[in-house]
């Protein structure tokens, strides 16, 4: 089994890997050394900081052995084929576990490596965040009937977490600029997979998407590889900032969420990442238990 979109879980799966995310955090002692010998290898055709020591501390702990592979070194579609990367690596690796620009590099990956493909964030998807995301939102109150207000960018954050709350009884309020907003397909598919009660709003106030809800999430407004647009992105988000008195509209108790890297300043300000509500590194510790947990749940 394969995790390009986290809807490939199932919602019993994903409610699974949660579960034993909680548990892993814990008592981390208690799944130690429980994949010894396998070779997870994680490979990045984009920067990354939590992502890269998470995924490779929880395969260690696991008594995993962790292999970071590079774009420069294999040049992935462009050295050779994403194909022949897929048929070479699966003779080594246990995992394959990728960070790339194009969504159909994973699709490619995946038809031809028989290893488990692992989307360590596409264009498309970040999955792994979205377990984090989730786990971290579980910490807090209880997923079903949760309402999390998403500001920002319609991305592949945003489209985890529609996708993976709607599995999850998780009602999502979106609210982008005019033509930021979710990819409609995202969007339809959260709709026809939600769990009931669940409501998937999608709109261009951030003030109504925030009002009374449990979380408010934000991202950055110009993911990597948009580097180009940023200047006009800043112009366009600048209402969408989540500061002091947009977050002052969530619910008594809200959370702060954001996947980080935070540009702080821009998204999001110093006083609401800092805030006492915020659990933005909640979510960054979270990724390593829950990456732990689809470790054990896909190679297990
Ligand atoms: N949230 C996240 O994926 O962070 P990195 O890009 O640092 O891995
Ligand atoms: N949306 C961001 C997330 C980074 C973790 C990006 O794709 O750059």
């Amino acid at each position: 089994m394969d995790l390009l979109s986290v809807t490939d879980l199932g919602r019993d799966g994903l409610a699974e890997v949660l579960a034993t995310a909680a548990a892993v955090k814990a008592d981390p002692a208690r799944v130690a050394g429980r994949l010894a010998g396998r070779k997870v290898g994680l490979f990045f055709e984009k920067p990354s900081t939590r992502t890269r020591v998470s995924c490779e501390v929880a395969a260690a702990d696991l008594g995993a052995v962790p292999l970071v592979l590079k774009q420069d070194e294999v040049g992935l579609g462009k050295r050779e084929s994403v194909a022949d990367v897929a048929r070479t690596l699966d003779r080594y690796l246990d995992v394959l576990a990728f960070r790339v620009f194009h969504h159909g590099d994973l699709v490619t990956l995946a038809d031809h490596a028989d290893a488990p493909v692992i989307n360590l964030l596409s264009d498309l998807e970040h999955p792994c965040q979205a377990l984090a995301d989730l786990q971290t939102l579980a910490e807090a109150r209880p997923l079903a009937g949760a309402t999390v207000a998403f500001v920002g960018d319609g991305n592949n954050v945003c489209h985890s977490l529609l996708l993976g709350g709607a599995l999850s009884g998780v009602s999502l309020r979106v609210a982008s600029p005019p033509g930021y907003a979710p990819a409609p397909e995202i969007v339809e598919r959260a709709r026809a997979l939600a769990a009931p009660g669940v409501a998937i709003e999608i709109g261009e106030d951030p003030q109504g998407a925030v009002r009374g809800a449990d979380a408010v999430y934000t991202d950055v407004w110009a993911s990597m590889g948009q580097e180009a647009e940023a200047a006009e992105r800043r112009r366009l988000f600048e209402p969408y900032r989540v500061d002091e008195r947009l977050f002052g509209l969530a619910g008594p108790a809200a959370i702060f969420l954001h996947c980080l890297p935070a540009h702080r300043g821009d998204e999001v300000t110093d006083e609401v990442a800092d805030h006492e509500r915020s659990r933005i590194f909640d979510q960054a510790e979270n990724r390593m238990h829950a990456f732990k947990a689809l470790l054990l749940h896909l190679a297990g």
